[in-house]
């Protein structure tokens, strides 16, 4: 069917990281061969990417020297201008190499601090230059395993500081890139700061640009601390915060799967596909960004099994949409969302210039009100459940 057929116009990216990740794990070695991203930004676009994302170290090894940096570059460009493919968003590597073990904008070591903010400035500037808005920042190792050896109010200042210094730059130099942070509750660290969507936007109001940061919440890492992704990026929409999205799957609280999308908790991705493609119910702020595929293919596969699997993540998301689609469309759920009244809460709960003196003198809202009737009224939600699991099994 055409409509599951990827094209530009979904915006489906990639991380080069993700098709180019060699099946390293803590218990065993590489089983896939090296990836060139020349190669991947032209099988993706074959598979109807729209484009690709990247840490500075995925193009450029870490420790090239400018004449390799160059090379490296320019054919990452011809391989972009062959292809029409775009780069919405990068990012820095300030996890990999051992100077970041114990942290990049919160290390104890002032030395590294200042090292991994010029590492960041530096792919600012190529991200600029090849177009991206989006700068990403995931600080997998800005964290601690033991509490005592870290100064907590300190290591927020400072990765406060570190913001909100990348932020003037990207002002001061013209670059309009917006920062999208993402939190993720552990791994590599044991504990990482800024674990969750809330803790993220809590600790943005505090910014001096807080207008230019943002969030790129992750399905898997919401999933790790049980929480609802559907829920968080809702709110994250709501507060103008979701300025990007890295999709994937994952089975409940584990380790991070990174799996392909739709292949953890399948309801959970349907209701997120439904609020991406169809909004909220009453409306309001909607996402029109890339649709970011940030998972891992199984170390099992071979290189036939990469392609596969980002050509999967592309094709669940379509159909996913397309029975999303379908269930906002079937009249029977039309009805079951009256049953269950969910446009009424669109209304405000105070009439238009209703003051709570007048909710006071509102008989009807206390001293008539039968709360043993109300109490008693079933709520419909049970219905709509199994509407959506007959509209994903195809059954509707
Ligand atoms: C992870 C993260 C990363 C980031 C990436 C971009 O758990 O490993 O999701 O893949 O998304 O580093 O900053
Ligand atoms: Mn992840
Ligand atoms: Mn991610």
């Amino acid at each position: 069917m055409s409509t599951r057929q990827p094209t530009r116009d979904d915006k489906f990216t990639f991380g080069l990281w993700t098709v180019g990740w060699q099946a390293r794990d803590p218990f065993g070695d590489a089983t896939r061969p090296a990836l060139d991203p020349v190669e991947s930004v032209h099988r993706l676009a074959e598979l109807g990417a729209y484009g690709v994302t990247f840490h500075d170290d995925d193009l450029i090894p870490f420790g090239s020297d400018d004449a390799a940096r160059e090379q490296h570059i320019k054919r990452f460009r011809a391989a972009l201008e062959e292809t029409g493919m775009v780069v919405p968003m990068a990012t820095t590597n300030l996890f990999t190499h051992p100077v970041f073990k114990e942290g990049g904008l919160t290390n104890n070591d002032r030395d590294i601090r200042r090292y991994a903010l010029r590492k960041v400035m530096r792919n600012m500037d190529l991200a600029a230059e090849l177009g991206a808005h989006t700068y990403v920042l995931w600080g997998g190792r800005e964290g601690a395993e033991v509490d005592t050896a870290k100064d907590l109010k300190a290591a927020l200042d400072r990765y406060r500081e570190g913001i909100d210094t990348l932020a003037q730059y990207s002002i001061d130099r013209g670059y309009g890139l917006r920062f999208a942070l993402e939190p993720k509750p552990n791994e590599p660290r044991g504990d990482i700061f800024l674990p969750t969507i809330g803790h993220a936007l809590g600790f943005i109001s505090t910014l001096e640009h807080a207008d230019m940061v943002g969030l790129n919440p992750e399905v898997g890492h919401e999933q790790m601390s049980n929480l609802n992704f559907t829920h968080g990026i809702a709110q994250a929409l709501w507060q103008g915060k979701l300025f990007h999205i890295d999709l994937n799957g994952q089975h409940g609280p584990k380790f991070d799967q990174d799996l392909v999308f739709g292949h953890g908790d399948l309801l959970s991705a349907f209701a997120t596909v439904d609020l991406l493609e169809n909004g909220f119910p009453s409306g309001g702020p909607t996402y029109d960004g890339p649709r970011h595929f940030d998972y891992k293919p199984l170390r099992t596969e071979d290189i036939d099994g990469v392609w596969a699997s980002a050509a999967a993540n592309m094709r669940t998301y379509l159909l996913l949409k397309e029975r999303a689609q379908a269930f906002r469309a079937d009249p029977e759920v039309q009805e079951a969302l009256t049953a269950a009244r969910v446009a009424e809460l669109a209304r405000p709960t105070l009439g238009d210039g209703e003051s709570y003196e007048d909710l006071l003198a509102d008989r009807s809202a206390f001293e008539d009100f039968d709360a043993e009737v109300a109490g008693a009224r079933g709520g419909g939600a049970v219905r709509l459940s199994q509407l959506a699991v007959e509209h994903l099994l195809g059954a509707r």
